[in-house]
C-alpha cells in the first residue's frame, strides 16, 4: 500500500491513529469494453465446484453474445438453448494482475444473476494448483434465489493456523468463524443480513459498490448499496479511497492476535474472478430449502437448468466499474 496521507489523531490519547489513503493502480473499466475483457484469461476447463456448466473461450463468448452485449460489462450466459450434461454456456474470468497485501478493490455493480439454479460469484484467489494454500476470499456469493450476500475466507492449515479475531466490529452475521482453515471448518463466512446485498434484492435497488480491503493482518469488505455510497470524483469512493472514514464494514477477517493467523501466509497472489455456475454443490444442495423446488415445478436444479433456457436471461452480471487501488 502506498502510504498517501497521514493524519495523526486530534487526541494525544488515541496513538498511534493512522489514516491511509489509497491510489489508483488498475482501472479495469477504464477504455472500452473489449479493453476490459483483454484484462482477463477465460478459464474453458471443467468447474472446481462441479456445475452444470460448460465455460467458453473469449472467441466463443463474443460469438455467442454471452459478453458485451449492448456495449456493458456485461457477463451473460446462454439462455437460447436446452442444454444436456455438458452443461449450460457461461464465462468464468480470471484476472491477469495478481495483487498483494496492501490493495484495495473497488467494483460497482448494477446488476447480478438472479434465477434459480444459479450460483454466481465476485471473488479472488491465487489461481494456483495448490488451492487453498494460497487463499481465496469471497467478496459476492451466494446461490439460487437468495438475497442475503456471503462473505467468506479460504485458507488451509498447511500454511499454519489460522484463528481470527472472535468479535470484530462488524455489521455481517458470523456463520462459520474462528477457525478459517478448509481442512477443518470449510472456511470463514459471515452473512449480510440487508436484503438488497445479493439477487434480486440487489437489483432492485440499482445494485451497488462493494469494496474489499486486504492488508497484512485483515480482509475487510464493505457493501454500499445504490443510494448509500460515499461519493467522490473519478469512481464511487473517490480518486484517494480511504477505508478507514467508512462505516463499520460488513465483515471482517483479522488477525490482531500474532500467533493467531499470519494473513500474509494464507493469502498471496489474488486475482479477481467473475464467473457465474450452475447447480454444483451449492445451488444443488440448497435447491429446495431455497425454495427453488417449489417456485419453479422442477425437483432438481438440473432439470431446471437443462430445459427451461428462457429464464435464464436474467442470469448476467453488469458491472459499471472495478478499480484496484494500493
Ligand atoms: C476509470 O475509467 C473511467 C472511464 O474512463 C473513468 O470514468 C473513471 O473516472 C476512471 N476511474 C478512476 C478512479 O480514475
Ligand atoms: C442470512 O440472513 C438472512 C436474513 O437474516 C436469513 O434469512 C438467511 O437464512 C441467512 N443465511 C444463512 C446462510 O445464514
Ligand atoms: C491468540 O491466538 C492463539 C492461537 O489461536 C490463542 O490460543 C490465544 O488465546 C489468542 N490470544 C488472544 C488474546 O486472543
Amino acid at each position: 500500500m502506498a502510504p498517501k496521507t497521514f493524519f495523526l489523531a486530534a487526541t494525544a490519547l488515541v496513538w498511534p491513529a493512522i489514516t491511509q489513503a489509497y491510489t489508483l493502480k488498475d482501472n479495469y473499466t477504464g477504455n472500452n469494453y473489449q479493453d476490459f475483457f483483454g484484462k482477463f484469461t477465460f478459464w474453458t476447463g471443467a468447474d472446481p465446484t462441479n456445475g452444470l456448466v460448460q465455460y467458453v473461450d473469449e472467441a466463443s463468448a463474443w460469438s455467442n453474445g454471452l459478453i458485451g452485449n449492448g456495449g456493458n460489462i456485461y457477463l451473460g450466459v446462454d439462455n437460447t438453448n436446452k442444454v444436456g450434461n455438458e452443461g449450460r454456456k457461461s464465462v468464468r474470468l480470471t484476472g491477469k494482475t495478481a495483487y498483494s497485501p496492501g490493495t484495495l478493490i473497488v467494483a460497482d455493480i448494477a446488476y447480478m444473476p438472479q434465477v434459480c439454479g444459479t450460483w454466481p460469484a465476485f471473488w479472488m484467489t491465487a489461481a494456483s494448483d495448490d488451492w487453498p494454500q494460497s487463499g481465496e476470499i469471497d467478496i459476492v456469493e451466494n446461490a439460487n434465489n437468495a438475497q442475503n450476500n456471503q462473505m467468506s475466507l479460504h485458507v488451509s492449515d498447511k500454511q499454519g493456523q489460522c484463528t481470527i479475531t472472535s468479535n470484530p466490529a462488524m455489521t455481517a452475521t458470523k456463520d462459520r468463524w474462528n477457525n478459517c482453515a478448509e481442512e477443518a471448518n470449510g472456511g470463514c463466512d459471515a452473512n449480510d443480513s440487508r436484503t438488497n446485498s445479493f439477487g434480486s434484492g440487489f437489483n432492485n435497488n440499482g445494485g451497488g459498490v462493494y469494496a474489499m480491503e486486504w492488508i497484512a493482518q485483515a480482509v475487510r469488505i464493505w457493501f454500499f448499496p445504490r443510494g448509500a455510497i460515499p461519493s467522490g470524483a473519478s469512481g464511487p469512493l473517490g480518486s484517494s479511497p480511504n477505508p478507514d472514514t467508512w462505516e463499520t464494514p460488513t465483515t471482517v477477517f483479522e488477525s490482531n492476535n500474532g500467533s493467531g493467523c499470519d494473513m500474509s501466509t494464507h493469502i498471496r497472489n489474488q486475482r479477481i474472478v467473475i464467473d457465474t455456475t450452475f447447480c454444483g454443490t451449492w445451488a444443488s444442495g440448497t435447491w429446495s430449502s431455497s425454495g427453488c423446488a417449489a417456485k419453479t415445478g422442477y425437483g432438481s436444479c438440473e432439470d431446471y437448468v437443462k430445459n427451461v433456457p428462457g429464464d435464464f436471461k436474467y442470469a448476467f452480471w453488469t458491472f459499471n466499474s472495478i478499480m484496484a487501488y494500493t
